[in-house]
């Protein structure tokens, strides 16, 4: 390290790269000040270096090779922001075996290729931080990392995905159609032109992996991680469940269980007086219960330039200050030993279901019965009143407690009954 600054690689400029660019000068002596040494953006890689960029932003020299910005030797922390596995992962690889510290926000490569990467770090000695790739400005990774390393998490229950809390909280509001409030998060810059690993649960995917291999201390796959996401939702789900008294919510859940870990990204129904069920809008928040702490909510802006660049500089400038107290920076610490994750079918809920179905004598019965050979008990039916033109019923029934292998079956056997309802939707009820 040059003993007057500390020289940064930033790879990609757009949204976090960008925030990112506008903070280090625009606070350079606050930070200077935190750091104990100037923190100085050297070179950075971009796609396209003619592209108009962020206003506000102070921008080092801006090239389309990668590794030219890894390998220089101004370069003592590489800052990755590109998004993407590759080629995120091979710089990152790079940058780790240079003897570079890394602080970056990809969630993905963190979540897939994080035992590995902490490994390399450890071996070389570097830090490889990443604060930004769950919840955004919200510190969340340090705190599982140090502020509750006294205790014994037992269970997590979060909303990591803004988008889709953006999408579900408009549904719930305004009545929206998914595909309205999908293209309005995307007006908004909130959502991709591809939603894919957002509305498809994705990304709270990766997220939920790294926060659960952190909090119990063993890797956790994000492939293992059991995944639905919010397309099928209709506007009819959001007008039951406050009738009922619940909200709708993208939750990522992850509890330790005697027989392994459970992990789980699914819609679910929230009774409308707990926390997580007022978290609105693009915001996100982690609860955590453990040993010590009880029941913990973090709460903030889980995306979006400047709170997620937030995260980026705090991860900088902690590296800085142990480089200019003559320290090491913490290496990361790779997982012992792989997570045993139980199958879905394994786990117990309560169930909402929404129903079409005939409108004529015989058919709640043929139904419940359906419910009683499966083991699963009703808590409650409804049929909204049809008018004469309306071809089908619509029924919603609420279970008691039951096995999520009994209420597949009991999917399974409703599509071949005589009456033929169709299954709109199933949720599991988080109570
Ligand atoms: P973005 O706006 O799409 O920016 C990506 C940047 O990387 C752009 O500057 C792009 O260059 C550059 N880039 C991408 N692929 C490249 C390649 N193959 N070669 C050279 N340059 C390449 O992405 P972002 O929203 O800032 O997200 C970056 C990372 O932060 C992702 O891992 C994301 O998951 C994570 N993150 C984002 C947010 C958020 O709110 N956006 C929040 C938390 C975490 P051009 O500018 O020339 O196209
Ligand atoms: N696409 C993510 C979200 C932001 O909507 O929360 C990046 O983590």
């Amino acid at each position: 390290m040059s003993s007057r600054h500390l020289g940064i690689g930033l790879l990609g400029v757009g949204v976090v790269g960008g925030g990112v660019a506008q903070i280090l000068p625009g606070k350079a002596t606050q930070l200077a000040a935190r750091a104990g040494i100037e923190l100085r953006l050297v070179r950075a890689l971009v796609r396209d270096p003619a592209k108009e960029r962020t206003r506000g932003a102070t921008l080092p020299p801006l090239g389309t090779d990668g590794a030219a910005v890894v390998d220089d030797p101004a370069v003592q922390v590489v800052v990755e922001v590109l998004g993407g596995e590759q080629p995120a992962l091979d710089l990152i690889r790079r940058a780790l075996r240079a003897g570079k510290h890394v602080v970056t926000a990809n969630k993905e490569v963190i979540a897939k290729h994080g035992a590995e990467l902490f490994a390399i770090a450890q071996q070389h000695g570097v830090a490889l931080q990443f604060e930004a790739s769950v919840g955004g400005g919200i510190p969340v990774i340090a705190v599982f990392q140090h502020d509750l390393a006294a205790n014994w998490v037992s269970r997590i229950a979060a909303i990591i995905n803004g988008t889709t809390n953006y999408i579900l909280s408009r549904m719930a509001s305004e009545g929206a159609d998914f595909g309205d409030a999908l293209a309005d998060a995307q007006a908004l810059g909130y959502a991709e032109a591809d939603p894919t690993a957002d509305v498809d649960a994705y990304d709270p995917c990766y997220k939920l992996a790294i926060l659960a291999s952190l909090a119990f201390g063993e890797e956790v796959r994000p492939e293992g991680v059991h995944r639905e996401g919010i397309r099928s939702l209709s506007r009819r789900d959001f007008a039951f469940a406050r009738s009922l008294g619940y909200a709708i919510k993208l939750l990522a859940i992850a509890r330790r269980r005697a027989d392994g870990i459970e992990a789980r990204v699914h819609p679910v129904m929230l009774p409308a007086s707990k926390m997580l069920a007022k978290v609105d809008g693009v915001f996100n928040a982690i609860e955590v219960e453990a040993d010590l702490v009880g029941t913990a909510l973090l709460y903030g802006q889980g995306a979006g330039s400047l709170p997620t660049a937030s995260a980026i500089v705090a991860d900088v400038i902690a590296i800085a200050d142990a480089l200019a107290r003559g320290d090491r920076p913490r290496t990361p610490i790779p997982p012992s030993s792989r997570a045993r994750l139980v199958q879905i079918e394994s786990i117990d809920s309560r169930y909402y279901l929404r129903l079409s179905v005939p409108d004529k004598p015989g058919v709640l019965a043929a139904i419940a019965a359906v419910f009683g050979r499966n083991a699963i008990s009703i808590a409650s039916v409804q049929q909204p009143e049809q008018t004469p033109e309306d071809p089908e019923a619509e029924l919603v029934i609420m279970t008691h407690r039951a096995s999520e292998a009994g209420m597949q079956a009991t999917i399974a056997q409703l599509s071949g009954l005589d009456v033929s309802p169709r299954v709109q939707t199933v949720l599991r009820i988080e109570d």
